[in-house]
């Protein structure tokens, strides 16, 4: 995600910006900028790549003069990655300039209004949308335009900005995005993330949504959305800089799972607009959507695992056919490719070397391609003929959990604009899907809250040898993502298998205390799956189901039930997958092992 760094002070701004943003570069970024006061006006200076280019561009920020300034690194999203989309943004007479973290869900309708007025924009920025309409709406007073402004944004931000004629303050302000401030006797200071302003304070102040904070050498005072000043308390942060990366959190992959609310709705909001299901990236028109005879999903891993979802849903929703290959296997299985077929390739880092060379082969058979992509500017998504970013920002955690998410969720607006595009979904139909889709942050919040639950349970497994995880149709799907998750970070054989596959051989290892997760939020199969259940346990497994609130009868048959709350049929993988993967992650760290970086493994395959 990208970071913030703001300061103002005796002290020369730049290289204290430098060494804020140095202290972000774990969060991953792909360019990098600044905008310091110089006393007559804002200079901006941005350079895609490492830190190091803008170090040198500017040597050590000494060539930058002034006392007041802001920095950033950006994670690309909208608009690739480079000099030009970095940040700092201008506003038209370049008298302000923004940081931005977050996604402007309304930038394009709010662009097109101000192109009409006349304001040319430079880069293909969300944020610039932003610069520019404080620059529409400043008459002298940053407080009356920056409320102005939050009332016309949608979506969710921390800004930092500075005007040329106020060059001793630095004003913020967030909405779903998280910032900080604070102050020591250098100066006052913004930050995304506690460690960039670790080593001048520990005492910080966490801007709540809507507020503003503004910034002097000196003081730190605190508006709501009306410019009504609000009191606010410092917090002391007792956290070293190893768990001030990691948001106070003990491993990154529990931190991406704590984000997958925040994954979901940015990866959703932007593409529901007036009710309806709007990808506007995708580019094809409801008779190209109607002419698709198949659709191939095709994957590596986990995003495979997303595929395997995505039949169901795309199949239900849709009724169009959909075949799911693993990657290595379609780009030498010599696959038939009819006209009229998409072939969708997921992937969280979009350098996947067999997604890659299998998106290459779907190209040379004359498939349209999308990709289903988390990493702007990546191989896949410049070479696939359209591309739907899943906005999940950067995914450290070697066992991906936010990403995987989010790719769900991507699936499911798509299955939705098909199945409206060919006339299988009512207008009552659709809007009850996306009721339930908006419903999803929340519900993942409230089973991450559950996780005490699961980590007494996990405890009780530590010295498993084998575990299996079993469910039919879509619950089959999330099994082998469970199973995957286990097995990747605990190093615990584990399997799954269809529920109504065991009896036909691997029903011969359960063995007295073998775990058996069974997966049953399907409910027209709910009796075919308790029979499963019965036969494991009769053959001495314990059972732990993850199944739906309303399934209560589940507690008759399994040992250890967790509840998820009601959604959609279709939807329920992105619900059922939030305790398999807080068990697995309490597994690996009751058993003490490297979490974020399990052996063997790398984050991004980019070998054959
Ligand atoms: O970057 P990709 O989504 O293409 O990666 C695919 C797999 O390598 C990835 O999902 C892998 O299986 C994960 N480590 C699973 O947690």
């Amino acid at each position: 995600m990208c970071g913030i760094v703001g300061y103002i002070g005796k002290k020369q701004a730049a290289p204290i910006l430098l060494d804020g943003l140095a202290k972000l570069e774990y969060r991953g970024y792909d360019s990098a900028g600044m905008a310091v006061y110089d006393g007559a006006k804002i200079q901006v200076q941005k350079a895609a790549g490492r830190l190091k280019v803008l170090d040198e561009q500017t040597h050590n920020g000494k060539a930058m003069p002034g006392t007041i300034g802001i920095g950033h690194t950006r994670w690309a999203t909208h608009g690739a990655p480079s000099d030009t989309n970095a940040h700092p943004h201008y506003n038209q007479d370049e008298t302000i300039a923004v940081v931005h973290n977050g996604i402007i869900e309304n930038y394009l309708k709010l662009r097109k209004k101000l192109e009409k007025k006349g304001f040319e924009f430079r880069s293909e920025t969300d944020t610039e949308a932003v610069a520019m309409l404080l620059g529409y709406y400043y008459k002298g007073d940053p407080l009356e335009a920056i409320g102005k402004v939050m009332h016309r944004v949608e979506g969710s931000y921390a800004l930092g900005i500075i005007f040329a004629d106020h060059p001793d303050e630095v004003y913020s302000v967030r909405k779903d995005s998280p910032l900080i401030v604070g102050q020591s006797e250098e100066g006052s200071f913004i930050a995304s993330d506690v460690p960039a302003i670790l080593k001048y304070t520990r005492d910080v102040y966490f801007i709540q949504n809507e507020e503003i904070a503004v910034l002097t050498e000196n003081t730190i005072t605190f508006y709501n959305i009306d410019g009504e000043e609000i009191p606010k308390e410092p917090k002391r942060i007792e956290w070293d800089i190893n768990a001030a990366e990691k948001g106070g959190y003990e491993h990154f992959m529990l931190k991406e799972m704590n984000e997958q609310p925040k994954t979901v709705s940015d990866t959703l909001n932007p593409r529901i607009k007036d009710g309806r299901v709007v990808i506007e990236e995708l580019g094809m028109s409801d008779e190209e959507i109607r002419n698709l005879r198949k659709i191939h999903i095709v994957a590596c891993g986990s995003a495979y695992h997303a595929g395997i979802t995505g039949k169901y849903v795309f199949e239900g929703l849709a009724r169009i056919p959909v075949e799911v290959d693993l990657a290595s296997e379609f780009r030498y299985r010599d696959p038939i490719i009819e006209e009229n077929t998409l072939v969708i390739i997921i992937s969280q880092s979009g350098e996947t070397a067999d997604s890659l060379a299998a998106l290459r082969e779907a190209k040379e058979l004359g498939a349209q391609t999308l990709g289903i992509v988390n990493v702007v500017g990546s191989s896949i998504a410049r070479e696939a003929d359209r591309v739907m970013y899943t906005w999940a920002g950067p995914e450290i955690a070697v066992a991906t959990t936010k990403a995987y998410s989010a790719q769900l969720i991507a699936e499911y607006l798509l299955a939705i604009k098909f199945a409206s595009a060919r006339g299988k979904l009512s207008d009552e139909a659709c809007a009850l899907l996306i009721k339930d889709l908006k419903a999803i942050p929340a519900q993942i919040q409230m089973l991450l809250a559950n996780k005490e639950d699961i980590q007494r349970f996990a405890n009780r497994y530590l010295a498993a040898r084998d575990v299996f995880f079993i469910g039919r149709g879509i619950d089959h799907a999330i099994s082998l993502e469970g199973s995957l998750k286990l097995k990747e970070i605990s190093y615990i054989h584990s399997e799954a298998y269809a529920a109504g596959e065991l009896k036909h051989g691997t029903i011969s290892l359960i063995e007295e205390g073998t775990l058996v997760t069974a997966v049953i939020t399907q409910e027209n199969l709910y009796k075919k799956v308790i029979s499963n259940v019965v036969e494991v346990r009769t053959r001495g497994a314990f059972v732990m189901a993850v199944t739906n609130e309303d399934n209560t009868e589940i507690e008759k048959t399994a040992d250890y039930v967790v509840y998820i709350p009601k959604t959609n049929r279709y939807f329920t993988n992105s619900l059922a997958i939030i305790p398999l993967q807080l068990f697995s992650y309490y597994v690996s760290v009751g058993k003490g092992l490297d979490v974020d970086k399990p052996r063997n493994l790398a984050k991004s395959v980019t070998v054959e």
